[in-house]
């Protein structure tokens, strides 16, 4: 099934997209905290901005947007408030996870987002702290002093993201991807592994935007089947524009996968049938999108389909 012919994704990530960009560039600062009389280290805050800002397609980000808007509307002011919180969050997580996993400690990688790694850039120490500063600023972001989100969901906020970059999601992907280096791993063991490393972040994304819309069971239950499976989606074909796309279209170093013998979706079943796989994926994105019940969805339909056709 294809998204509705009449919507435009490029359209309709204009006015997120940006929202999302000024709020980063204003929330990653040096600035002092209310009630605070000294701001970041300027040279933390640099390495900060330069990890977060200006790159990557901001597709957590735009996925708590799309998930918010399809759960509730009309949207009040601290809706959108909480919503705009959460996209940053996750984007802020998502990238420390991205300034760690180039470290010369896990993938070692040295172009990230058409630039040079926050290690290559600045070192590794200020890469270590400069991820570790951006991910408990996520959750500064979700626990504002001025309780502009209510307390209760700040906790749901907290403990979704929580639960996700943490060692059942991400981090604890991240030891497997780590532990599983010149191993062949079974397809189950390496949708485990999946799951975890990618999946996590992108499936509570769209939890995290239900979250701030109020979203019916029924539906924060089919969003979270939908999350899941296009979770998994992103990572199968990351592992095959690792072999199919080359670095400068990916922004990042292509072929990476096969020469640190990673175990990926491509090692185990080739390229074409992880191609099928994900397609397979994104079929049933769509009907957990119909079982949700809302009416909406056509932001979230297409997002999925970026994430499965996309070049990088
Ligand atoms: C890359 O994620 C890292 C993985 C989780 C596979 P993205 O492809 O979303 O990276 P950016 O944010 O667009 O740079
Ligand atoms: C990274 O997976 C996943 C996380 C950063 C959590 P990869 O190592 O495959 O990501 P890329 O290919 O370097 O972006
Ligand atoms: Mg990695
Ligand atoms: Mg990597
Ligand atoms: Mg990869």
């Amino acid at each position: 099934m294809s998204t509705a012919a009449h919507f435009s994704l490029a359209s309709w990530s204009l006015a997120p997209l940006s929202l999302v960009e000024d709020a980063l560039s204003h929330w990653v600062t040096t600035d002092a905290l209310p009630g605070q009389d000294w701001g970041a280290p300027v040279e933390l805050v640099q390495s900060m901005r330069y990890a977060v800002l200006d790159g990557g397609k901001r597709l957590r980000p735009l996925l708590v947007m799309a998930a918010f808007e399809a759960a509730v509307a009309p949207r009040t002011d601290g809706q959108k408030n909480a919503a705009l919180r959460a996209a940053c969050a996750v984007e802020l997580i998502h990238a420390y996870s991205l300034v760690h996993d180039d470290m010369p400690c896990m993938d070692n990688d040295v172009l990230r987002r058409g630039k040079p790694t926050v290690h290559v850039q600045f070192g590794e120490a200020a890469a270590l702290l400069a991820g570790d500063a951006l991910q408990a600023l996520a959750f500064e972001l979700l626990t504002p002093a001025d309780g502009s989100v209510p307390l209760a969901l700040q906790g749901r906020l907290c403990g979704l993201l929580a639960r996700a970059a943490g060692s059942t999601g991400m981090a604890g992907g991240q030891a497997i991807d780590l532990a599983s280096v010149g191993s062949v791993l079974d397809e189950q063991a390496l949708r485990h592994m999946h799951r975890l490393k990618t999946g996590a972040l992108l499936q509570a994304s769209v939890a995290l935007g239900a979250a701030c819309g109020e979203a019916s069971d029924q539906a924060q239950r089919a969003l979270n089947a939908f999350g899941q499976a296009l979770g998994l989606a992103f990572q199968v074909v990351d592992d095959v524009l690792d072999v199919t796309a080359d670095s400068a279209t990916l922004g990042k170093t292509a072929g990476k996968d096969a020469q640190h013998d990673k175990p990926t979706y491509v090692s185990l079943m080739g390229l074409e049938r992880s191609q099928r796989y994900a397609q397979d994926l994104l079929t049933q994105a769509h009907a957990a999108l119909l079982d949700s019940g809302l009416k909406d969805t056509a932001a979230l339909a297409a997002l999925a389909d970026m994430v499965v056709h996309r070049s990088h």
